[in-house]
C-alpha cells in the first residue's frame, strides 16, 4: 500500500488539506485535490509550459514539482487573476488581442506573464520575446501574445512614471 501524506497547499490565498502519495504532481494535486482545474497539463514532461502557476511569485511548471515541495509555499493560479467583477489585465489584454484561439496554452502564459511582469516590470521587449518563447502555442503564432503582455507591459509604465 502507499503511504499517502496530509499536506496543505495554499492556493490564491486558500488552503487546502489534502491527503496526497508523494509522488503526486503539483499539477494533479491542484487539478484534483484543490478544485483548480484552470491549470491544463500537456505535455507532463516540462516542455509546453500549459501548468506554469506562481509558486511564491516565480513562474513554475507544476508537472514538475511534487506537490509536497510546495507545502508552505504561496501558489497562484489562474483562478486567482480576475477579481470579482474584473478581468487582471493580462487577461484583458489577451481577449481584446486576440491573444488566444483554443486557450489551452492561455492560463499557463498568463501565469508565465504575471509573474514575470510583476519581477521584471520593466522587461525589454527581446527579454519578453525570449521569457515567452518558453511556453508552447499551437494556434495563435505568438504575435498576439506578445502584443498583449506588451500593452500591460507599457500600461505599468506609464503608470510608474506617473505617480513620480
Ligand atoms: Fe507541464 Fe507541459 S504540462 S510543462
Ligand atoms: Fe491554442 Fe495556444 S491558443 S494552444
Amino acid at each position: 500500500m502507499t503511504t499517502r501524506i496530509d499536506i496543505t497547499l495554499n492556493g490564491n490565498g486558500t488552503d487546502h488539506d489534502i491527503r496526497v502519495e508523494p509522488r503526486r504532481t503539483l499539477a494533479d494535486a491542484l487539478r484534483q485535490d484543490c478544485g483548480l482545474t484552470g491549470t491544463n497539463v500537456g505535455c507532463e514532461h516540462g516542455v509546453c509550459g500549459a501548468c506554469t502557476v506562481l509558486l511564491d511569485g516565480e513562474p513554475v511548471r507544476s508537472c514538475l514539482m511534487f506537490a509536497v515541495q510546495a507545502q508552505g509555499r504561496r501558489l497562484r493560479t489562474v483562478e486567482g487573476l480576475a477579481s470579482a467583477d474584473r478581468l487582471h489585465p493580462l487577461q484583458q489584454a489577451f481577449t481584446d488581442h486576440h491573444a488566444l484561439q483554443c486557450g489551452y496554452c492561455t492560463p499557463g502564459f498568463l501565469m508565465l506573464a504575471t509573474g514575470t511582469l510583476e519581477r521584471h516590470p520593466d522587461i525589454d521587449d527581446e527579454s519578453l520575446r525570449d521569457v515567452l518563447s518558453s511556453n508552447l502555442c499551437r494556434c495563435t503564432g505568438y504575435q498576439n501574445i506578445l502584443r498583449a503582455v506588451r500593452e500591460v507591459r507599457d500600461a505599468g509604465r506609464a503608470d510608474a512614471e506617473g505617480a513620480r
